[in-house]
């Protein structure tokens, strides 16, 4: 099967390293040419940092490189409730060896972009701020991107506001760009990402685990708990992964095709990514597949395979 070149532009961010996890536990079918990263969850040194020490803990060499610091207009927005103060809470890391590439994430994109031989697919993960920049300084990279796999928005309702997502609402500006670019769109916002909940039991068994990026990846989520604890929730969101999992096994999700506009409006439905679900007013093409639906354990079951794979390449080392 032919490889798909991808670069992963994130804010790790707990459910961001599941995402890159499971990337990289599937290197026989994605070529990953880099990493950027992103002002989000947390800042960005920390989300930076964050990287560096996951790739030292994960003797990796794939390139990486920082990107944008804030968003577009407005001022940052992160997230430490949620991910920790580090934003990547609950396990200790080495200190961080792996030195990235390149402190400007937006040309470090357009490079990869540019030379890799074939169309690139991209994954976004946190907040569109470096792919706005991109399409913006550097519009021929449009025509090189095969799609756009991100995990942002929602059709009904947000986690940050009433109406919106954190990925969307942290950077509204630029996800305009991104959704008015043309480019092929495939949208996991909370309809699907929620639907992708990990239990407790199952953090158990990975904590339990001999493996050692098991045990990484369980700690880190155990830590994640805590924010969704406190609102009531006994199952957690590994929202980023969906993102990953729509390009390994497309056939485990249900969606639909809207068009997706951003309101960039200050107020109430700042950040909101409306879509005409019933046609009342439809008159522009759909711009995104928006993933509605997952097939929860078989999911569930490939991301446990993955986290098996990468212990297993850990260990023979
Ligand atoms: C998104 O916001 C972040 O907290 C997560 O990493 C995910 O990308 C979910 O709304
Ligand atoms: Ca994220």
């Amino acid at each position: 099967m032919k490889k798909r070149n991808v670069l992963i532009d994130c804010d790790p961010g707990v459910d961001d390293v599941m995402a890159l996890l499971l990337a990289l536990a599937n290197r026989d079918r994605l070529n990953i040419l880099g990493v950027t990263t992103v002002s989000g969850n947390q800042t960005l040194a920390k989300v930076t940092k964050n990287l560096r020490k996951l790739w030292t803990f994960l003797k990796l060499e794939i390139p990486a490189a920082c990107g944008a610091a804030k968003p577009l207009i407005k001022d940052p927005l992160h997230g430490g409730e949620i991910h920790g103060v580090s934003g990547m809470d609950g396990w200790e890391f080495p200190a961080p060896v792996f030195q990235l590439e390149s402190d400007n994430g937006i040309v470090f994109l357009k490079e990869k972009i540019m030379e890799a031989e074939g169309r690139v697919t991209l994954i976004p993960t946190g907040p569109l701020t470096n792919i706005g920049l991109l399409f913006s300084v550097f519009p021929e990279t449009k025509e090189r991107i095969e799609m756009i796999s991100l995990m942002g928005g929602s059709i009904f309702s947000g986690n940050r506001t009433p109406f919106a997502e954190f990925n969307i609402y942290a950077d509204p500006e630029a996800a305009k760009i991104v959704f008015d670019s043309g480019v092929p769109i495939t949208m996991s916002g909370l309809e699907v990402t929620n639907k992708a909940a990990i239990n407790d039991e199952e953090i158990k068994e990975l904590m339990s685990s001999e493996g050692s990026v098991s045990r990484m990846a369980g700690s880190l989520l155990q830590s994640y708990t805590n924010f969704h604890r406190r609102k009531g929730l006994t199952t957690y969101p590994l929202h980023d992964v969906v993102s990953v999992m729509y390009l390994l096994n497309p056939e485990m999700f249900k969606g639909e095709d809207y068009r997706v506009e951003i309101d960039t409006s200050i107020g109430i439905y700042r950040g909101r990514t409306a879509a005409d679900t019933g046609e009342l007013m439809r008159h522009e093409p759909p711009n995104a597949h928006v993933l509605m639906d997952v097939d929860r354990d078989e999911f569930m079951g490939v991301f446990f395979e993955a986290l098996k794979r990468l212990d297993e390449s850990v260990n023979s080392e």
